[in-house]
């Protein structure tokens, strides 16, 4: 059976979800593991992953650890990905991270957007306008995060802040190439904090993504691939892979343990835990 249909086959036919969307799960480690914790957790990882199929895995070490990382993994079906990229390839940038050196050490894509540094680091719409397509024309994947913040949900803002980042950061790719681009739908107040958003209000706002993609290529929005990441936990993993528009996870602290990662990541397979 091809990869691409055994999502819709475990679902079911009721299932909305497209034959072509493979779910996807993905590790943001943030600042955390040296490069013999991101090996000693690869070793485990792949060691536990037994007939795990249907679903791409990724993982995001810190760019200490990323041609360790890519080494370990590199007969195994895990990709590794960056956390953040600059979009030119090479030149004045102090502490940055060109395509190019990425791509040397064989890591597959790169988180972009990620609330953390939008806030802290000053990473602009403008910014991911470019690096989007600097990623795709490359060939990696790019991993763009969106999200609202407390105050913007409990304001009603929410759809408001989501149109925006998203016209803005995919504003110059190319319809044929928007669906190689993985949308992390992250509401900040669910960053770290334990509150989850409801499988809910993550379907209804990637839902609302999905159609803002529909907007653009109604084929591109079908093949996306757009997940939800905020306090993904073993336990409501499930319920929240289950819903029709949520193609997996961006899992922060919980991808830190093997065991609570492999969970998630059979989640993902199953639909449910
Ligand atoms: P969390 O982080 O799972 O620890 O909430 C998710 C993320 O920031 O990508």
């Amino acid at each position: 059976m091809p990869d691409n249909q055994a999502p819709q086959q475990r679902r079911g036919s009721a299932s909305l979800r497209s034959a072509s969307r493979t779910p996807l799960v993905a590790a943001n480690w943030k600042m955390h593991k040296t490069v013999a914790e991101t090996e000693e957790f690869l070793d485990r990882f792949l060691g536990s992953l037994g007939e795990l199929e249907g679903v791409e895995l990724v993982i995001c070490p810190p760019a200490t650890a990323l041609a360790a990382a890519a080494e370990r993994t590199r007969r195994s079906p895990v990709r590794i990905a960056a956390q953040n990229v600059h979009e030119a390839d090479s030149g004045a940038f102090t502490g940055e991270i060109a395509i190019p050196m990425l791509r040397e050490l064989g890591v597959a894509g790169a988180i972009v957007g990620h609330s953390e540094r939008r806030a802290l680091f000053c990473e602009t719409d403008e910014a991911l306008a470019r690096k989007v397509p600097a990623l795709l024309g490359a060939g990696l994947l790019p991993f763009l995060c969106v999200g609202e913040t407390e105050d913007q949900r409990e304001a009603g803002e929410t759809e408001a802040v989501l149109k925006r980042q998203i016209e803005a950061d995919l504003a110059d790719v190319d319809a044929s190439r928007l669906a190689d681009v993985v949308i992390a739908y992250e509401p900040i107040w669910a960053i770290g904090t334990g509150r989850t958003a409801t499988p809910e209000q993550a379907q209804e706002a990637i839902a609302f993504i999905r159609g803002l993609l529909a907007a653009r290529d109604a084929g591109a929005a079908a093949a996306s691939r757009i997940v939800y990441g905020g306090s993904v936990k073993p336990d409501n993993a499930g319920e929240l892979f289950e819903q029709p528009d949520i193609d997996g996870g961006l899992v922060g602290g919980a991808s830190l343990n093997v065991d609570d990662f492999v969970a998630i990541c059979e989640a993902a397979t199953l639909g449910e835990i």
